[in-house]
């Protein structure tokens, strides 16, 4: 029996814990993940063209520009991998202009989930964050402290300092009502506050509630 493939967006404020909580869901489900965080990322130390555009607007810590993102998602979302498996869009949309560009082409999730964390925690995630560039893993200094075998190898992003975090904070603030919107329909929150298993247990009784009522069959399996 063909398994219900989920469409899934994941929301929330600068480190309220989205890459956190994606690796577990794409363990668990098996969707696809896009983070267009991750694919600029990709781009700047490629230095595409669209790196380049992009670079500038990341180091300040406000939104890239339509013109890079919106057809990135697009095709992104259009290949083979994502039309089987289902996909996790994580960063997109975040801002009412690129909801609106994926609503036209019919593009809409099954849930959206906002992970909700309060302004003044998120600054202290973000300056422990440390990431692996071997195997990609999040790790935080405190709530989540790497293996001592790798710690010499961890990297900081160069947008994770207090000040940067202020502004992409305020950014988020800005767009999220507007993003919010257009997915009411299907909005679940989740508090982003409580323990990175806690907060999984949540998404994971949002997502199976969703598998259900896409495929009725899948709950007995
Ligand atoms: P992006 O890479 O998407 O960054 P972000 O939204 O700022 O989110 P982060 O990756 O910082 O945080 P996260 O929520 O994934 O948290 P994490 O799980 O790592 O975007 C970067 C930039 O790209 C943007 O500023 C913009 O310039 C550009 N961009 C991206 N998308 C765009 C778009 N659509 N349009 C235009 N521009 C775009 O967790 C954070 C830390 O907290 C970790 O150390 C983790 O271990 C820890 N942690 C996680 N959960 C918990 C918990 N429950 N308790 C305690 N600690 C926790």
């Amino acid at each position: 029996k063909a398994r219900a493939t989920l469409k899934v967006m994941i929301s929330g404020a600068p480190a309220a814990g989205k890459g956190t909580q994606c690796a577990k869901i794409i363990e668990k489900y098996g969707l696809v993940h896009i983070s267009v965080g991750d694919i600029l990322r990709d781009e700047v130390k490629n230095g595409t063209a669209a790196g380049k555009k992009a670079k500038d607007f990341m180091d300040r810590g406000v939104l890239v520009p339509d013109e890079v993102v919106v057809e990135m998602v697009k095709s992104r979302l259009a290949q083979d991998d994502v039309k089987q498996n289902g996909w996790l869009l994580d960063g997109y949309p975040r801002s009412a202009s690129q909801a609106e560009a994926i609503e036209k082409e019919g593009i809409r999730p099954d849930i959206f989930l906002l992970i909700q964390v309060p302004d003044e925690l998120l600054v202290e995630r973000v300056v422990g964050r440390r990431l692996d560039p071997v195997t990609g893993a999040i790790y935080h200094l405190k709530y989540n402290p790497p293996p001592a075998d790798i710690v010499g190898r961890l990297v900081q992003r160069s947008d994770d300092t207090e000040e940067k975090c202020r502004v992409r904070v305020a950014t988020h603030n800005a767009n999220v009502d507007a993003v919010v919107g257009y997915y009411t329909d299907c909005k679940v929150d989740i508090d982003g506050t409580q323990s990175m298993a806690e907060v999984f247990e949540a998404i994971a009784t949002a997502l199976d509630a969703a598998v259900a009522s896409k495929d009725p069959l899948e709950q007995f399996c």
